[in-house]
This record gives C-alpha cells, sequence and structure tokens, in this order.
C-alpha cells in the first residue's frame, strides 16, 4: 500500500488572535485546533505526521507528542518554506503527503480520505481541497483549465480582475506526490506581491513539466474554515459543538437543547441519558446510560456511572457510581468517590472523600479527606473540620453510623461503626463502635429571666 504522510503547518504567528498562547494551542470544545487535525490526520491512516512549528512552539510539542515528528520553521517566509523543512525527514520517502494547516480544526478524516482517494484515483501529482465561496476575497483562487483540471493557484494579492471574480477557492490542505513536492519546492520563489514562499506555487510548477494536477470540492465550505482570529475561533466552536451533539444525538443520548449544551471532544455518554439544557461537559469525562444530566451542571475529568441523577451541580475529577445521585447546587472537588445508591442533597461540598455505598449527605455540610462506610447518615450542617491551619487530616467514620445535626468532626478523629453522634457535637475524641458520643454543654434553664429584663415586665 502507497505509504501516506502529512505535514501540519503550524508555525504561523497568529497575530490577529491578539493573545499570548501560541495560535493552533487555541481550543477549540476542549481540544487545541492543532490536536484536532492531528487527530483527524491519523484516524486517515499516516505513517508519519510532521508538524512544522515556529520560534516559541514548544507547548505544541508537549502537547502532540509523539503523535507528531517536529521541525522548526525559524522565519515564517512563507507556507511553502515551511513545508521544505520537513525535508530532512520527508524528501526521499516514495509516497502521498497531505499538507494541512493547524488552524483548520473542523476538517475531518472522512474529508482528508476523499482527498488522498481522488488523488490516488486520477493519477494526480498534486491535488488541491477547494470550496465554493460567495466572498472569495483573500483566499486564493483555484484556476482550472478547460478539462478540468488545475492550471495554477493564484493569491488575493496577485490576482487579475478575472481571477478574482473565481470563486472556487484553495482551501489551504493538500495532496502530492511526496518526491514530486520536494523536487518542486526547490524551485519555487518569493517573486510575488507578499514577497513569501508560496506552496500553492508548486501546482503551476508540476504543471509546467505536464504533470496532472487535481482539485477536490469540499461539498461543506464550512469543514475548512480557518481560524486567524477570535472571531473565526467562535465560530468554529460553534461548529464543532453542534457536530459533537449530533454524534451524540446519533449515539442514542436525548438533548433538551443541543444548541445550549457544550460537551468538549473527548467526553463519552452511554444510551439513553439526558442532557438538560446548559450542561457543560468538560475534558475526560465519561457518562454511563441513563442517566439525568440537570440543567446547568458542569462536570470535568469525573467518571459517572449508569442511572446517575445530577442536579445543578459541579463535579471535578470525581467518580460517581452507579444510581448515586446530586444536587441540587452541590460541589464534589477533586478525588471524591460516591459509591453506588448514595446521595448528596444541596448545598454539599465533597473534597478528597469517599461516600459508600447508600450513605446519605442530605443537606448543608462539608466534608474533606475523609473516608465513610455505607448507610451512613450525615445530618444538616454536619462539618468535617480538616484544616488545623498548617495541615490537612484524615477522618474515618464507620458503617451505619448517624451524625446528628450541626456536629463538628475536628480531625484526626475516627468514628466507628454502628454509632450515634448526637446532634449539635463537636468530636474531638475517636468514637467506640455501638457508642453514642454527646460532645455540647449541657442545657442550663434561667427561670423567670425574660420578666427581670428592662421593660419586659
Ligand atoms: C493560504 C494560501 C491560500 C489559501 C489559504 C486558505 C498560501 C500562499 N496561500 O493563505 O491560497 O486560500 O491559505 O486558508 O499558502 N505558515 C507557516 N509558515 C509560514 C507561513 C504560514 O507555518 O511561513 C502556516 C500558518 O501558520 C498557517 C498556514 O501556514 O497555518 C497558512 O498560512 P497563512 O499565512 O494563514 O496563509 P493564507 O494567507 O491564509
Ligand atoms: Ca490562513
Amino acid at each position: 500500500m502507497t505509504k501516506r504522510f502529512a505535514v501540519v503547518l503550524a508555525a504561523g504567528q497568529g497575530t490577529r488572535m491578539k493573545s499570548k498562547l501560541y495560535k493552533v494551542m487555541h481550543p477549540v470544545m476542549g481540544k487545541p485546533m492543532v490536536g484536532h487535525v492531528v487527530d483527524q490526520a491519523l484516524g486517515a491512516r499516516m505513517d508519519k505526521i510532521v508538524t512544522v512549528t515556529g520560534v516559541g512552539a514548544e507547548t505544541v510539542q508537549d502537547y502532540l507528542g509523539d503523535k507528531s515528528d517536529y521541525v522548526l520553521q525559524e522565519e515564517q517566509l512563507g507556507t511553502a518554506h515551511a513545508v521544505e523543512q520537513a525535508a530532512p525527514i520527508l524528501k526521499n520517502e516514495e509516497g502521498t503527503t497531505l499538507v494541512i494547516c493547524g488552524d483548520t480544526p473542523l476538517l475531518t478524516k472522512e474529508t482528508l480520505e476523499g482527498l488522498m482517494a481522488h488523488h490516488e484515483e486520477v493519477n494526480a501529482k498534486a491535488t488541491v481541497l477547494t470550496a465554493h465561496a460567495d466572498d472569495p476575497f483573500g483566499y486564493g483562487r483555484v484556476i482550472r483549465s478547460e478539462d478540468g483540471s488545475v492550471t495554477k493557484i493564484v493569491e488575493q494579492k496577485d490576482a487579475s480582475e478575472a481571477e478574482q471574480a473565481v470563486q472556487e477557492i484553495n482551501t489551504g490542505t493538500y495532496c502530492f506526490d511526496n518526491k514530486a513536492l520536494f523536487a518542486a519546492l526547490e524551485k519555487v520563489d518569493n517573486n510575488n506581491s507578499q514577497g513569501e514562499y508560496y506552496l500553492p506555487d508548486v501546482m503551476e510548477i508540476l504543471k509546467n513539466q505536464n504533470e496532472l494536477i487535481s482539485a477536490f470540492q469540499l461539498e461543506n465550505k464550512e469543514d475548512a474554515l480557518g481560524v486567524n482570529d477570535r472571531i473565526a475561533l467562535a465560530q468554529a466552536s460553534k461548529l464543532m459543538k453542534k457536530r459533537i451533539n449530533e454524534k451524540h444525538m446519533r449515539n442514542g443520548v436525548t438533548f433538551i437543547d443541543p444548541e445550549q449544551t457544550y460537551i468538549e471532544s473527548d467526553v463519552v455518554i452511554g444510551q439513553d441519558t439526558l442532557v438538560e439544557p446548559g450542561v457543560y461537559l468538560k475534558g475526560q469525562t465519561s457518562i454511563g446510560e441513563d442517566c439525568i444530566i440537570g440543567a446547568h451542571s458542569i462536570i470535568e475529568d469525573s467518571q459517572i456511572g449508569n442511572g446517575v441523577h445530577v442536579k445543578s451541580s459541579m463535579i471535578e475529577s470525581s467518580v460517581m457510581e452507579n444510581q448515586s445521585n446530586i444536587g441540587p447546587n452541590s460541589h464534589l472537588r477533586p478525588d471524591s468517590v460516591v459509591k453506588e445508591h448514595a446521595h448528596i442533597g444541596n448545598f454539599v461540598e465533597i473534597k478528597k472523600a469517599t461516600l459508600g455505598r447508600n450513605t446519605k449527605v442530605g443537606h448543608l455540610t462539608y466534608v474533606g479527606d475523609a473516608t465513610l462506610g455505607e448507610n451512613i447518615n450525615l445530618g444538616c450542617g454536619t462539618v468535617f473540620v480538616n484544616y488545623d491551619g498548617e495541615k490537612k487530616h484524615h477522618i474515618e467514620v464507620g458503617d451505619n453510623s448517624f451524625i446528628g445535626c450541626n456536629t463538628n468532626l475536628i480531625a484526626p478523629v475516627k468514628i466507628d461503626a454502628n454509632t450515634y453522634v448526637a446532634a449539635g457535637s463537636t468530636i474531638t475524641d475517636d468514637v467506640p463502635e455501638d457508642a453514642l458520643a454527646i460532645a455540647r454543654a449541657r442545657q442550663v434553664n434561667k427561670e423567670g429571666y425574660f420578666k427581670k429584663m428592662p421593660n419586659k415586665n
């Protein structure tokens, strides 16, 4: 089988983004643009990907890791010059080479595969991915000869009036015979209005050698959207969001209002789960089947089992097992584990704690740095006092315990199984199994007190 290579152009400074963040690292639905591009290319079976980065692009390399090889383009002298940087790695290879820009996050592997299949089928030396543009201003125009093959591509600034009227544009994605590409690159000059080495000039060079240059037109031109500023970034996010939500709907997930639901690229959702408006699912999150993710919930880097009900709550780097529930208005902070059938009600904060099966934390409670067994009931207003101003300490509560309302558990402390803690207690000592702990001052009634107060008699 023909070997396939991809060169990802990502050395542009992205001045128009007005950002400290390297352009192609700007996320679109949670994933850097260059990540979308490289993952789609990998999906189209690449033998090797070479990413061309500019000075200050270490973040790109750190992020992509060994998905790609890297070459540095020290000065941005144009797209042809950028591709040429990959010569030491690719020049002598036989095969087909895709050139993609790192700032076109909506390109799909299906499009890339379609482009390469067409290129190989017609036996072209170069094929450009084109689109019809109602307003082609700013893009390179694709000039075809009468037989439909491509003669050349002219940039906006170099185009004649007749060429400017052409509405078929260069999307900036191409497919080349690898050896022909690198041979032609050596012949590209910068004799044009921008003084740059243009990659599209390779087309004309190959044409003049009587090679076949073809074009493959994209049906949905939005797929080729190039992000140069934050307005285009928001457009890309919106299109990506729609694409992601539709994928989940096709997989059997119900959305009340997909327009108002934000699901990042790597999130997994099981069948028959219902997602209400205003939900934001981020990072490496997975949601099981038959869940209800209620309005305005935010879930990040978390694993949610089957049949879980989340009501307007925030969950970060935590686990909720099958049939557990939370909310409204509660917060799981990182490293929390809520076991099966456990219940968290409203205004509860849990941090770095495990709640055993069937354990219930109904209202207004803080649980931090703790391990709770099964079938425990924490009364309203229980506070795990885990911080002494310097260090965090751990608290353990055994199975079947009942902690009365408004209790402070001062860490480190251990409450054994089958215990009661009286409401309003401040617990500083361990509580042994089967005991009732009461740690509060006894009530004193001062008889006749009201009448003794001035103006009350
Ligand atoms: C380019 C095409 C144009 C096409 C358009 C589609 C050229 C000369 N023109 O124009 O025909 O319609 O894309 O969006 O190629 N880059 C580098 N190093 C450089 C220059 C650019 O890595 O020295 C990268 C950029 O980061 C970017 C891509 O190449 O990812 C395209 O460069 P850009 O300057 O945006 O080209 P356009 O002017 O948009
Ligand atoms: Ca561009």
